[in-house]
């Protein structure tokens, strides 16, 4: 959807008068982080009479709202620090979507819902317990939430096909069931070296260890000299030896900042360069004329509602990649402030005039619109401003301690069984949206080889 070159013109002279982003003052980076969040609540359902609380606007899924959420809580962390009101929106949104059982499997998303989805809400409750967000109730805290999350995940793992991982669907009606993708498996590592971290628990460390090993194993991963690139997965039919090469730039942000977070554990250099080798490919193939982008659909126009959203993850998972290896930040300092300024310039489009756009190389706002334009906008504004001082907090630095390491596993959701009351019409509506994700996937990929 791009307008005409006079519209065009007239967005670029709104940009040069209200975006004035200085990534060396915190107030100037405020100013712009809270005019794209300003759009971005456009989307969110909870305000609205009627709404979910916790559920942002169709045509988006309930995983976009966990991955609206953890930004929201490092924009909270960043530039609302005190602001009441604020946070209870966050807890109320966040704790009202963690389902019957506080696992993050609430029955009515169950046609929708893979395991990347509840990794990505996992990744936002754990933002919450690192970045100090009053706990939810007296029963849950977020990080014993994040443990139900990592456990019933983990109780996934399935060694039955290609030698272990995590299929990419939990529940056996939704197509995908027979793919393991490598975002499902990088979220289960990325929790887990959170969680190592967080706790100073070892077991941790060595889930982390096996997911990285078998996506070795598997060929998920390729190693090259100093690259280490990182592929989409494969079908378990002839044991994942037919790997879909596409690239994703979330999968890169969940391992690289999980290699990160276990270097800032447990000091094994080896994890630092895994990291190092992770960043060389990232920053070479999610680039298009200095900024960020997601290049395996962005050049052709092809990145769907999904694909639109995957640099929020992205770059949140740098910006404190900068922190817990001190090192990479000046690696990445060109790459993070030419995104921000460029999407921050792309921020001036709508009626609303704070619409951010997609191709942050444009002059001004491309066009493009939606949640995830102004997710990731907002998060690659906010990597800029980490510090040492906003390390992500563990116990041992004063995150609240009420853990509970057998979170989730009473509950019977972590099986690939559990058979819930659906209609054999809703399934196949299931099927046939899933399949439609599928081609256009496919359907990207083919006009990219041609
Ligand atoms: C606090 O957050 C609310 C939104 O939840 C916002 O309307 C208000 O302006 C914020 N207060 C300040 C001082 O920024
Ligand atoms: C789904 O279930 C949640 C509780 O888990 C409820 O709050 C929500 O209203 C239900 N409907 C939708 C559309 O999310
Ligand atoms: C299936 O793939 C896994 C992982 O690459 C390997 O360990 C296993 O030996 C393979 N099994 C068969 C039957 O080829
Ligand atoms: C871990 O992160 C902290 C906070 O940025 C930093 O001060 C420390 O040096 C890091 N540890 C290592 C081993 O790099
Ligand atoms: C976390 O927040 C509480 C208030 O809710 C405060 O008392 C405590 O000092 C904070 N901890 C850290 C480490 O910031
Ligand atoms: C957990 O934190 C509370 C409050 O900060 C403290 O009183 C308690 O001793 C801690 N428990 C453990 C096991 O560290
Ligand atoms: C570490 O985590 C594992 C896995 O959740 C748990 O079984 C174990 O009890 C934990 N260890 C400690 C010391 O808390």
């Amino acid at each position: 959807m791009k307008y005409s070159g006079i519209l065009s013109t007239i967005w670029l002279i709104t940009v040069s008068l209200c975006v004035e982003l200085d990534l060396d003052d915190l107030d100037s980076v405020c100013e712009a982080a809270s005019s794209v969040v300003w759009g971005e609540l456009n989307y969110y359902e909870g305000f609205k009479y009627g709404g979910t609380v916790g559920m942002f606007s169709t045509p988006y899924y309930w995983w976009h709202a966990g991955e609206a959420f953890g930004g929201l809580v490092d924009y909270y962390a960043f530039c609302q620090k005190g602001n009441d009101t604020f946070e209870k929106f966050l807890i109320d949104g966040m704790f009202h979507q963690a389902g019957e059982d506080y696992n993050y499997i609430p029955s009515n998303q169950s046609l929708t819902e893979g395991n990347d989805d509840q990794g990505v809400w996992g990744m936002a409750i754990m933002e919450a317990a690192e970045r100090n967000i009053s706990q939810p109730s007296k029963d849950h805290s977020w990080i014993s939430l994040t443990q139900a999350v990592y456990n019933t995940m983990n109780a996934r793992w399935d060694d039955a096909h290609c030698g272990g991982g995590l299929r990419w669907q939990i529940f056996t009606w939704n197509s995908g069931y027979d793919y393991k993708n490598t975002i499902s498996n990088g979220l289960l590592f990325h929790l887990a070296a959170r969680l190592a971290r967080y706790l100073d628990n070892e077991t941790y460390v060595e889930t982390a260890e096996r997911v990285w090993n078998w996506m070795h194993d598997v060929g998920f991963y390729n190693r090259d000299g100093d690259d280490l690139t990182i592929f989409d997965g494969a079908k378990i039919g002839d044991n994942c030896s037919d790997v879909t090469t596409l690239k994703w730039s979330y999968s890169y942000g969940v391992f690289l900042s999980g290699c990160a977070y276990l270097y800032n554990y447990t000091e094994d250099a080896t994890w630092k360069e895994r990291a190092l080798e992770i960043i060389h490919v990232a920053q070479n193939y999610f680039v298009a004329s200095g900024y960020m982008s997601e290049a395996t659909c962005a050049p052709s126009n092809r990145c769907n509602n999904d694909q639109r959203s995957f640099r929020s993850l992205y770059s949140r998972c740098l910006g404190v990649t900068t922190v817990l290896i001190p090192e990479t930040k000046e690696v990445l300092n060109d790459y993070l402030t030419k995104s921000a300024e460029g999407a921050a310039q792309s921020c001036s489009g709508g009626s609303d005039g704070v619409t951010c756009g997609e191709d942050w190389s444009y002059s001004g706002w491309d066009g493009v619109y939606g949640l995830g334009e102004q997710m990731s906008a907002l998060e690659v504004i906010l990597a800029n401003v980490q510090t040492e001082f906003s390390a992500p907090l563990s116990v041992q630095s004063g995150g609240n301690n009420a853990s509970d390491s057998e979170a989730g596993l009473n509950t019977q959701d972590h099986t690939n069984t559990k058979q819930l009351d659906i209609t054999s019409k809703d399934k196949a509506g299931a099927g046939v949206l899933t399949a439609v994700v599928l081609a256009i996937i496919l359907g990207g990929s083919i006009w990219m080889i041609l």
